[in-house]
């Protein structure tokens, strides 16, 4: 062999290599997964954009939101305001994943937008919209239930909750089953999908999420740290919601405080929680319904009454529901429709606690005993959603099964 070949190759070596690390320095080009709302400021005014796209964050592209109060066909371009947004990983997460997130603020009350969510190498999600929430008295209508899964159920009721036109989902706890295991990600693909496909309102806005923890979020590690015992919910709600706590409330409109418990699942019920939950109530007393959304039931209507979970929340929680006035608590993981009387101390009392659950979005129903539990008023064995409307009035819950037929309601005048 002469020379000047053996130059060829070495330089051809070299080129490929360069060429080759040059390559791996460029942005990789991934489509938007995974689209999902979440609020992390008012949410009159703000709105936070999540996807996920394929990829190591480090080197993907920034993420980018174009969005517009007229629909504008999906051309980037074409749309009069965007934002840049953030990116993030679950550490450990088992293929590369980037949690995209971008948040806007100083948006318009009760103000449908228009948008595309991605970046100029991966491309941009198809035009979707979502609807700010009113600032003022204007009426409010919420879907909520917990222990969803992904179930041909959870579907059926995803799509009831669409055909509510509703304005958000409150969601309280086991929400995809996968009990912290980050390696079953897919289970978590297929729930974002589900919700995404089917809880869409009649004009197909996008509904946003409001998510409480559950004893399916979590793992049996052994460690104090959120990100680490309960990643999914973490990564994928916690830091944008809550600043990573798994207790936290936001004002809805001027009528509604939504607050959202952890019943022990990362914080134990008492110490630093129910103080906090005597501070947020005793603060917001001027709000007319002050709702409280968690995972286990104080007066549950499949387990014992006695058990662990439900007998600290009573311990620990009740006795500020009661003393400030807690207009109802939104109860799961029991797997039933349930509706209490208004309750004080266990007791019936006209100046008490609603208590309205099961947690059955998507699980199988379970039991119910023969007779009506003393502290309930009603209980079913039954596969629904609640609907909640709320105006300056009154508020109106509506238990809604699959086939969106009523299977119980309730109406309940303004106290303050
Ligand atoms: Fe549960």
């Amino acid at each position: 062999m002469t020379l000047q070949p053996l130059a060829c190759k070495f330089l051809g070596a070299r080129l490929s290599l360069v060429l080759l690390l040059l390559l791996a320095a460029l942005p990789v080009a991934a489509a938007p997964f995974n689209v999902y709302l979440l609020w992390d400021n008012d949410p009159a005014t703000s709105i936070a954009v999540n996807y996920h796209t394929e990829g190591r964050a480090s080197k993907m592209p920034d993420p980018e939101l174009h969005y517009d109060v007229q629909p504008r066909g999906g051309d980037p371009a074409a749309y009069a305001n965007h934002s840049m947004g953030t990116k993030r990983e679950i550490p450990e997460f088992p293929v590369d994943r980037t949690l995209n997130l971008a948040s806007v603020t100083g948006l318009q009350p009760s103000t449908t937008y228009y948008f595309v969510a991605g970046d100029p190498q991966g491309g941009y999600t198809v035009e979707r919209s979502f609807r700010t929430l009113p600032s003022g008295d204007e009426p409010i209508r919420f879907v909520t239930g917990g222990d969803i899964n992904v179930s041909p159920s959870t579907v059926r009721l995803l799509a009831q909750a669409g055909k509510q036109d509703t304005i958000f989902g409150a969601i309280g706890g086991d929400i995809a089953y996968v009990n912290g295991r980050i390696w079953e990600f897919a289970t978590w693909d297929q729930w974002f999908k589900n919700y995404d496909e089917n809880l869409r309102t009649g004009d197909g806005r996008m509904v946003p999420i409001f998510a409480a923890i559950g004893n399916h979020e979590v793992n049996d590690f052994e460690s104090d740290n959120p990100a680490v015992k309960a990643p999914d919910y973490t990564f994928y709600f916690g830091q944008v919601q809550s600043q990573g706590m798994t207790y936290f409330s936001r004002q809805i409109g001027r009528n509604i405080l939504l607050i959202a418990l952890d019943t022990g699942h990362i914080a134990p019920h008492g110490g630093a929680q129910s103080a906090w939950l005597a501070e947020t109530l005793a603060a917001n007393q001027a709000v007319p319904y002050r709702f409280a959304l968690y995972h286990v039931p104080l007066y549950p209507s499949h387990r014992p009454f006695e058990g662990e979970g439900s007998r600290l929340g009573r311990v620990h929680w009740e006795p500020y529901f009661n003393a400030y006035h807690l207009t109802t608590a939104f109860e799961n993981h029991d797997h039933a429709l349930k509706r209490s009387k208004l309750l004080k101390a266990g007791q019936p009392d006209n100046d008490g606690v609603l208590y309205i659950g099961d947690g059955c979005f998507g699980v199988n129903p379970r039991p119910v005993d023969p007779a009506v539990r003393p502290y309930l008023e009603h209980q079913a064995s039954a596969a629904h959603i609640w609907v909640v409307d709320v105006d300056s009035k009154s508020v109106k819950y509506r238990a809604v099964g699959e086939q969106g037929e009523t299977l119980d309601e309730y109406h309940q005048k303004r106290k303050n």
